[in-house]
């Protein structure tokens, strides 16, 4: 296992003893960890994540993990069984995006169990629920939140407004905000970033499966990352065995895509955030290959 990880950036506290949560001042941090795991891509993606996650947890002291899941199911989509394997493999909740209606057996899932979410951004009476909050490890209470956003992507309703609204709701419950922003456009995604920043522990950016070097901490204590990145196969076209892509190009004609095989990767970032008011202190990237 090779492990590549980026310098983290610091404000103001952390990373400098987990145990005792003491700032650079002295005064006693209630920090947290989450970490959030790029989008998972068909049974060598769950593998991967099975294989990898309880020492992530463990060396990162990790309170909260939250993985996008949308590829989960054969690399299209998510079921109620590829759903169960990654909550038995120690995610907490699952986030979604515009491939979450691929597999429909997932409608009637959805509907029941709110640690799987889709983006809180489709029409009105869409089954499931965009947001949920939860307990972390250590009792803190974590509102999770999937949006989608629009460019190049279906019209849903406006990701802004939307998120807005729903983010001023849940700060009354907790300061600690993760949102997925599940979108194509690297615009629209930093935008969305900045607009959050102050009001979201983090924006994570998912859906297009290549980790950005952006990562950061926004002046208003949002940490920040254009995409997290892809959890599969490590030599693929995001995910995809790569001569059907490159065969779909040359020829332009439709055909069945089979998620590739052979080594994998993890990809996410670990956010550590001050419990009291929500700002984030830390962000720090993660590609990890397996086996
Ligand atoms: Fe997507």
């Amino acid at each position: 296992m090779t492990d590549c990880v980026s310098d983290a950036l610091y404000r103001d506290t952390v990373f400098l003893d987990p145990d005792l949560n003491l700032s650079r001042s002295g005064h006693v941090c209630f920090s947290m960890k989450v970490l959030f795991i790029g989008d998972i891509v068909g049974k060598i993606g769950r593998q991967t994540v099975r294989a990898l996650l309880p020492n992530l947890v463990s060396r990162y002291k990790i309170g909260l993990v939250i993985a996008n899941g949308e590829n989960a199911a054969a690399g299209f989509g998510i079921t109620e069984k590829t759903a169960v394997e990654l909550f038995g493999s120690g995610i907490h909740v699952i986030t979604t995006g515009n491939h979450v209606w691929d597999k429909k057996e997932v409608l009637p899932y959805i509907a029941k169990e709110n640690r799987l979410l889709r983006p809180l951004n489709f029409p009105t009476g869409t089954p499931g629920t965009g947001s949920i909050v939860c307990a972390a490890t250590g009792g803190e209470r974590v509102a999770v939140v999937n949006i989608s956003g629009r460019v190049f992507m279906n019209t849903l309703d406006c990701p802004f407004r939307t998120g807005r609204e729903e983010i001023d709701r849940l700060r009354k419950e907790t300061g600690v905000i993760i949102v997925d922003f599940h979108a194509e456009a690297t615009s629209e995604k930093r935008a969305f970033g900045y607009y959050m920043d102050g009001l979201a522990s983090a924006v994570i950016g998912t859906h297009t499966h290549v980790q950005t070097a952006d990562e950061t901490i926004l002046d208003g204590g949002t940490a920040y990352i254009t995409d997290a990145g892809m959890t599969g196969p490590a030599t693929s076209v995001i995910g995809i065995e790569k001569d059907q892509i490159i065969e779909r190009f040359l020829t332009l004609m439709p055909r069945k895509y089979d998620v590739a095989e052979g080594k994998a990767m993890l990809s996410g970032v670990v956010v550590e955030i001050n419990a009291e008011n929500g700002r984030a202190t830390g962000i720090q990237r993660l590609q990890i290959t397996y086996p």
